[in-house]
């Protein structure tokens, strides 16, 4: 029987996280963390052909059903989360049901947001089939779905009963992909975690080849961090909004460019660049800091500078509407150094303005540096 590598400290919500090889398949995994008869695997037209006949054969014994989803990120809407309540009436699914949620960061927040709202919310498994959702989006129990005008902007927390994340799947996830995930890694290391940040840097190309044991030890501490962040603050009072670190930007950038233009992971890697630089025109990170910061970006062909087709303008607008703004005030995470991520309200707005006009106006003219 496969051991919890580690697990959601969360009163009467905490759960287990399962992350090994060779474990998607485990009938004994989900027997234990499934309720009732009925289950509903929600997944996606690229997910599906390498995982979902074995998770169905795997859930013979229940009353299984699925439902494959386009792709991407264009796809994190209401209507799709209404498509998931349609499967589940027509399949007269009641309340003691379980939703499986199989796929990357966007099945899981659409699945999850449809188990949290489904006859008032039922039990669902994350298995998180990309490296970005296996180190972030499954964990912690934000879900939800973008809005035409902002990202994220409706949502539930509600908590898996358990997520499986089994490091074989990444064999089949695109390169792109893979490095969109890299983004989110490096992101643990600027927030709290100097030592973990030096080593990404130094296991980088380990990482990019899947290496296993780098693999499975970066998946294994990434949800470490998480779980610890996600226990002393679940619903974002305080320190959870750390690891926003780079999304208010990155969020603008989605939205900008069209939902899937830019992948998520990309768009945090160069909104971590961004509040980098704020936080260097602020007086608070050293300088050479942004060198060592865009240097692992690059070496993990992750983007460094916004969309060329973008404006400060446009950035500081879509900001505006992020969920971080509260009574006008727009809470920024910024960066006193690698590993010393802090929130901040009262930095100075003239200051912002400027660094994005030159980080803005110097994006088209700087494409070579983001290849
Ligand atoms: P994704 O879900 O779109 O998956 C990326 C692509 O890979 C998709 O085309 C998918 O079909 C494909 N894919 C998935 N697994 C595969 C596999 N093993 N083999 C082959 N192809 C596979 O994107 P993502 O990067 O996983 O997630 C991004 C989303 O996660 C964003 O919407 C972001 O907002 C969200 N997110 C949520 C949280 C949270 O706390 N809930 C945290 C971070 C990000
Ligand atoms: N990915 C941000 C959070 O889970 O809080």
């Amino acid at each position: 029987m496969t051991e919890p590598a580690l697990t959601v400290d969360l009163g009467e919500r905490s759960y287990p996280l399962y992350i090994d090889s060779q474990i998607i398949s485990s009938e004994s995994l989900y027997r234990k963390h499934i309720s009732g008869r009925n289950v509903l695997i929600v997944t996606d037209e690229n997910t599906a052909p390498h995982y979902l006949p074995a998770l169905q054969e795997t859930l013979s014994g229940f009353n299984c059903n699925r439902l494959v989803l386009p792709p991407g990120e264009s796809q994190k809407t209401l209507d799709t989360v209404a498509s998931i309540y349609d499967q589940l009436m027509r399949d007269r699914f009641d309340r003691n049901s379980t939703l499986i949620a199989l796929g990357g960061g966007v099945v899981g927040d659409i699945c999850g947001f449809a188990a949290a709202t489904y006859q008032r919310g039922v039990r669902f498994v994350q298995v998180p089939t990309t490296l970005l959702a296996q180190v972030d989006s499954s964990v912690g129990g934000k879900t939800g779905v973008n809005h035409p005008l902002g990202k994220n902007m409706i949502g539930a927390f509600h908590q898996p009963a358990c997520v499986i994340a089994d490091m074989d799947t990444l064999t089949t996830l695109p390169a792109r992909e893979l490095k969109a995930g890299l983004a989110e890694v490096i992101k643990y290391g600027l927030i709290d975690d100097a030592e973990f940040f030096q080593w990404v840097d130094k296991n980088l190309s380990g990482l990019l080849s899947l290496e296993a044991t780098s693999l499975r030890q970066a998946v294994a501490h990434c949800c470490e961090n998480k779980a610890r962040i996600v226990a002393s603050d679940e619903r974002e009072k305080g320190k959870r909004a750390l690891l926003n670190l780079g999304h208010t930007f990155g969020h603008a950038i989605e939205n900008a460019c069209g939902y899937g233009v830019w992948l998520h992971g990309e768009a945090i890697a160069a909104g971590m660049c961004l509040a980098a630089q704020f936080s260097i025109a602020l007086g608070q990170l050293p300088e050479p800091d942004l060198a060592i910061i865009k240097s692992v970006f690059q070496r993990a062909d992750l983007p460094v500078q916004p969309p060329a087709e973008m404006t400060a303008q446009d950035c500081l607008n879509l900001m505006s509407r992020d969920k971080k703004v509260k009574d006008n005030i727009l809470t920024l995470v910024l960066m006193k150094g690698i590993g010393r991520a802090f929130l901040s309200t009262d930095y100075d707005r003239s200051i912002l303005e400027h660094t994005l006009d030159s980080a803005f106006s110097g994006a088209a003219g700087c494409l070579s540096e983001n290849e």
